[in-house]
């Protein structure tokens, strides 16, 4: 049977976004002849109706297919709808334009507004996970993870050589909100000495020990600290601040992390920080984002056509595979475990991941 689908993408971008939507209009028009329906700004496009109608090659540059390898989102993207004050507003958004199901991109919270639409205004969605971060719940990798992690080991590299060449400690904070996923896995790939994570409390008299140790031992000059955002001391200091709007934003650990190994080491370490932030987001999408993203698009419209809903194409052990979203919206976000084989990788080649014993998940 014809149908008329809808793609939105919702939260924070990331890189690997279009290709889920290239994927998505290409299978669903291509192999099915179904009409594709872009909504712009997510959730706030059933809202306002705002909507475009999508076809294969539809952004052909002289028959390059842009959507492959742009970073960022065709679509748009906002995470700030209201949508329990507007809930009907946004059902019958859905209804009026006449779709069948709804492919939505989101991370954890997008995910569970989706959901609860859903199953309010009797919806059929289908969830695509993505996110930076990679704390969606049942699924190895989220689109978007692989490239920040990419982008964030290019940075350590360059760090790496300034950093050796003055003797200096270079504190680097990363995002992730609660999980530490990116520093753990950049922090090990881009070659850190201590990666703090906020699954694991740290203390800042063990990261100098590192540095100094480093330093007298091995005659080793510099040092690189990975800090993610919401990484927190086993006396329980983390850093965040409240924008004008009323939100709460993660920022400001690298510096604390910074001026505490100085004033540790009695100001003897030079230390400078660098904060990656929203460069993070941005990028081509890796070779791994864009294969991921072009299975989820493509098992998206699968699901569609069993009329399988209420799912999350997820990936697990190397296959791709669903997972009912209520299940994912139940256990998400997603820690890091500290039993994980990468936090004792870690600490096996000698890296400080926060202290042995004192575990909070
Ligand atoms: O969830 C993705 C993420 O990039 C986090 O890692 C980060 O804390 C947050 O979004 C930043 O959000 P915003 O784009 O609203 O500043």
């Amino acid at each position: 049977m014809k149908k008329r689908i809808g793609i939105l993408t919702s939260g924070g971008d990331c890189p690997g976004l279009n290709a889920v939507i290239r994927a998505v209009v290409n299978h669903a028009t291509l192999t099915r002849d179904w009409e594709v329906v872009g909504i712009l700004y997510g959730i706030q496009g059933l809202l306002e109706r705002k909507f475009i109608e999508l076809k294969p090659h539809g952004l052909d540059l002289r028959g390059i297919d842009p959507l492959l390898n742009a970073g960022g989102t065709i679509l748009g993207s906002l995470n700030k709808v209201d949508t329990d004050a507007r809930a009907e507003e946004v059902i019958s958004g859905y209804r009026d334009l006449g779709l069948d199901a709804l492919i939505a991109t989101g991370g954890d919270g997008s995910l569970a507004i989706l959901h609860k639409l859903a199953q309010k205004g009797g919806w059929n969605p289908i969830g695509v996970p993505k996110t930076i971060d990679n704390d969606v719940a049942f699924t190895d990798r989220a689109v978007g993870f692989d490239t920040a992690v990419n982008t964030i080991v290019d940075a350590l590299y360059r760090l790496t050589f300034t950093a050796a060449s003055h003797d200096r400690v270079m504190v680097v904070e990363v995002m992730g909100r609660q999980a530490g996923h990116l520093a753990l896995h950049a922090g090990i790939a881009g070659g850190a000495d201590c990666i703090l994570l906020p699954e694991i409390p740290y203390s800042i008299e063990k990261v100098c020990q590192k540095i100094v140790e480093l330093r007298d031992r091995w005659n080793r000059q510099f040092a690189i600290v990975v800090v993610a955002e919401g990484a927190k001391t086993t006396r329980g200091e983390s850093r965040a601040y409240t924008n004008p709007l009323g939100e709460v934003r993660l920022r400001g650990i690298g510096q604390y992390v910074a001026d505490e190994i100085s004033r540790c080491s009695g100001k003897t370490i030079e230390v400078r920080v660098t904060v990656l932030g929203h460069v993070q987001r941005g990028g081509i999408p890796s070779a791994s984002d864009r294969l991921l993203a072009t299975v989820f698009g493509k098992t998206a419209v699968d699901l569609v056509a069993a009329e399988n809903y209420g799912q999350m194409v997820a990936w697990q052990n190397g296959r791709v595979t669903s997972v009912p979203l209520q299940e994912v919206v139940m256990n998400s976000p997603r820690s890091v475990n500290p039993q994980d084989d990468l936090v004792e990788t870690a600490r096996a080649i000698g890296i400080y991941v926060g202290d042995v014993g004192e575990v909070k998940v």
